[in-house]
């Protein structure tokens, strides 16, 4: 959360999100992560296997989640999903092949050029039921009770006030709408010489 961040630490968390996936956006997850991404780290969280074999691979390998939410959960046919912090868009592309045309789906993330390249790759599959759109998982524009399932890969780690972003998730599922949610938490603290946490807030 951010209550005990001072406001030149925000914006140097903000700015330090936005560099590292500005540099994603253009360049690709390879080299930027602890983690395996891409098919690689897809195949190891047992995405569906029709999605490893059919989806175009200059997609597959934008994926840079840290877990697989699919794996938390079904979703259904004419489902209406959020993905927050969609990236490139890989698991908003996910939800739309198990949702269907009859679903709707919606990628937001706060990194416009992230927002840039989820678009062109949908351009390539041109499937209807997608869209994705700048926004802060703090602030979600859209009415309550709007969605069936929200889903997150990697995303609330690096939110500022996790509490808001929870609310956020929370505010616009539908009553008995579920939140799949993959990420990455401390389980004890940080090393004394990793303990300045804006430093490593994106690392
Ligand atoms: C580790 S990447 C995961 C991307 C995608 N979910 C995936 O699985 O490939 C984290 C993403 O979260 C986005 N992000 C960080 N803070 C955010 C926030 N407050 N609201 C929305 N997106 C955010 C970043 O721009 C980045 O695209």
């Amino acid at each position: 959360m951010s209550r005990d961040l001072t406001e030149p630490e925000i914006r140097k968390v903000r700015q330090g999100i936005r560099e590292k996936y500005d540099k994603v956006a253009a360049a690709g997850p390879g080299g930027c992560f602890r983690y395996p991404t891409g098919r690689e780290g897809m195949e190891q969280l047992g995405y569906p296997p029709e999605v490893l074999r059919d989806f175009p691979p200059a997609i597959l390998a934008a994926f840079c989640g840290v877990g697989n939410p699919f794996s938390l959960g079904p979703l259904y046919p004419g489902d209406a999903v959020l993905d927050i912090g969609c990236g490139a868009g890989v698991d908003s592309l996910v939800a739309a092949h198990l949702v269907g045309e009859g679903g709707r789906v919606v990628g937001v993330d706060v990194t416009a050029a992230m927002i840039e390249t989820a678009r062109g790759h949908l351009a390539r599959l041109g499937w209807p039921q997608v869209r994705f759109e700048p926004a802060d998982a703090e602030a979600l524009p859209f009415p309550a009770d709007d969605f069936d399932a929200v889903i997150s890969n990697g995303v609330f780690n690096l939110t500022l006030d996790k509490e808001q972003a929870l609310a956020e998730a929370h505010r616009v599922l539908k009553p008995g709408g579920r939140l799949m949610l993959a990420d990455m938490v401390l389980v004890a603290a940080l090393p004394p010489e990793k303990g300045d946490k804006v430093e490593n807030w994106f690392q």
